[in-house]
């Protein structure tokens, strides 16, 4: 009985130790895992304005909320980019769960290196550091007319004239940002 409970406080510490090695990992990477609030999803994809042709990515895709919420509104596509694995596992279970695992996957990688030229939509809720670090690198790849969705940090326009600001919208305390590219 003592060997068991011995154990199972081995493994919870084994866990709780892992899960805090990816928070650490992610905060160090460019932004710490932060979610969409439920509450703001639903008229933050209405702001995206998805289209049935749309091939979405989303860069740091935590919990995988928005991907799926946009597979579920119909786009082609939906990719999730995240650093950290126990969240793209947990992307990928909740997009089996709810039936769109075809539509909506989620990957492990560092955004900063992510291929985003067959977008048509990005989103991205980061901090403003890695915000522009990717307006000035993997964004810029984007064709002409596909959009940027930012959540609460907007991109540097005047540094990044590449990007059009077309509209933005306030939700709760928080701003989101869409833009086009030229
Ligand atoms: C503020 S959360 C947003 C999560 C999700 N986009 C949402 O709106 O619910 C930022 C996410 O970006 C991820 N992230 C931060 N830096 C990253 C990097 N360099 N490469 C990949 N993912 C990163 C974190 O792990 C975290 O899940």
């Amino acid at each position: 009985m003592l060997y068991l409970l011995l154990l199972s406080n081995i493994l919870c510490a084994v866990l709780l130790g892992y899960i805090a090695f990816a928070m650490v990992r992610s905060i160090a990477s460019g932004a710490p895992f932060i979610p969409t609030l439920r509450r703001h999803l639903e008229p933050i994809v209405r702001m995206a304005d998805l289209r049935p042709d749309d091939i979405v990515i989303e860069l740091g895709s935590g919990d995988g909320r928005f991907c799926i919420a946009a597979a579920k509104a119909g786009v082609r596509r939906a990719v999730g980019y995240d650093i950290s694995r126990p969240l793209v596992w947990w992307a990928r279970q909740t997009a089996t769960r709810e039936g769109v695992a075809d539509r909506a996957q989620f990957e492990r990688g560092n955004i900063m290196r992510t291929d985003c030229s067959g977008a048509t939509l990005i989103y991205l809720y980061l901090m403003p550091r890695i915000t522009n670090a990717l307006a000035e690198g993997p964004l810029r790849s984007l064709r002409p007319g596909a959009r940027v969705l930012t959540a609460a940090f907007p991109i540097d326009t005047a540094a990044n004239p590449q990007f059009r600001l077309v509209r933005s919208e306030l939700f709760g305390s928080v701003r989101a940002f869409l833009y086009v590219r030229v």
